[in-house]
């Protein structure tokens, strides 16, 4: 029997080993070097001024919200088809996530329609590259900066991607990334928000840690050598050294994971393009994805995506479902969304399904997750 191929995986070497081990005996494990040495490293690499780390994406959102000024009360445009933390950092803040449509075919939120849902109390625009596709953050900029908003990127899928030669990571005015084991770099858990701006910089850094300042030039007393002082409700968000090495290590290899990632999604393109009961990822013009996720949708009315998904388990191929509409998840609809909000996102939710991606993927293994899934579809189809 041929060993079970998981829709996703991360990939530790011995380097990524030894450089978290010199960690452990060094003399630092949290807040030390290693921090900031990830921090000017991911900069870099998205050609942004600062990069700040926090213990996970979701912190990085619920930071960036902050730094952006949203309260109780206030507003966050996204798309329903996202991890249920873009929306989630909204309520910790207690604004309202509202949920705007992907565009038809897309699998990323139709700029056309968002200027109907701002009103006076939308603070923030978070569009979301999934799957690793780049959203249309140019157009979504201008509309932002013609409302006085701010547009704060999800790009937990799209580390390394990048549109019309500019990455992911300095196109808004924040960018949230992902290290959780699935993505494209991991520190076991972890985050960072991206910026060019250094007040939102300052911010992001208080809120990783109590809103709690040191800074000479920023506090509003001072007693002593040893003062610091509490100016906003922030939380323990930081990221350890212990991660950070994990992080630097494995970002070295970042290229490659890359090169690897798209070269699959190349020959799946190639190999499920010519079935006509598959719908194919959308190419983006301009855009090289990252492609975290690689999607297909089922054709036809009524996919067989719950039968298929089954099939391919019993034949040891891993599959996951991205996403079911925010929205939809019982909490929300609790807080009174609608079921059917959004029709395309509707229609995508019932066709698709993840299939496997990750660097670490043999050609033998590309090549019997193409032939079990059109074998299997071509059975559920006839
Ligand atoms: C689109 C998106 N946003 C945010 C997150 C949250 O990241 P984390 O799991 O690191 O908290 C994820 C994680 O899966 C995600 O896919």
């Amino acid at each position: 029997m041929d060993a079970f191929i998981p829709y996703a995986k991360q990939q530790v070497d011995e380097d990524d080993i030894a450089s978290v081990v010199s960690v452990l005996r060094s003399d630092w494990l949290t807040t030390g070097p290693q921090v900031a040495s990830f921090e000017q490293e991911l900069a870099e690499t998205v050609r942004a001024r600062y990069a700040v780390v926090f213990s996970s994406g979701t912190a990085a959102l619920h930071a960036a919200y902050f730094a952006a000024g949203v309260g109780p009360g206030d507003k966050v445009i996204t798309t329903p088809i996202t991890f249920a933390a873009t929306a989630n950092a909204a309520l910790y803040l207690g604004a309202r996530p509202v949920f705007v449509d992907i565009a038809p075919g897309s699998f990323n939120i139709n700029p056309d329609l968002i200027e109907k849902f701002i009103t006076n109390r939308t603070k923030v625009i978070a569009p979301v590259d999934m799957t690793g596709l780049p959203a249309p953050v140019e157009a979504i900029m201008e509309i932002a900066n013609s409302c006085g908003l701010i547009v704060v990127e999800d790009a937990a899928h799209a580390l390394g991607a990048s549109y019309k030669g500019q990455q992911v990571g300095s196109r808004a005015d924040m960018t949230v990334f992902s290290f959780h084991p699935v993505k494209h770099i991991t520190c076991g858990e972890g985050g960072a928000v991206t910026t060019n701006n250094p007040e939102y910089f300052e911010k992001l850094v208080i809120f990783r840690s109590h809103g709690m300042v040191r800074d000479q030039n920023l506090l509003k007393n001072n007693h002593g050598p040893w003062y610091y002082e509490m100016q906003h409700l922030g939380y323990n968000y930081r990221l350890t050294d212990i991660q950070c090495a994990l992080g630097l290590s494995q970002l070295k290899k970042l290229k490659q994971f890359l090169a690897r990632r798209r070269e699959i999604a190349a020959r799946y393109n190639e190999a499920f393009a010519v079935c006509p009961y598959l719908i194919t990822p959308p190419a983006a013009s301009g855009a090289e994805p990252a492609w975290h996720l690689y999607v297909l949708r089922l054709a036809g009315d009524n996919p067989p995506r719950r039968e298929l998904a089954e099939r391919l388990h019993e034949r040891g191929i891993g599959t996951q479902v991205h996403y079911l509409p925010v929205y939809r998840h019982p909490y929300y609809q609790d807080l009174g969304y609608p079921a059917g909000l959004c029709p395309n996102a509707e229609d995508y939710y019932q066709r698709a399904i993840t299939i496997p991606l990750y660097p670490a993927m043999e050609d033998t293994d590309v090549e019997r997750v193409i032939a079990v899934v059109l074998e299997e579809v071509d059975i559920l189809y006839k």
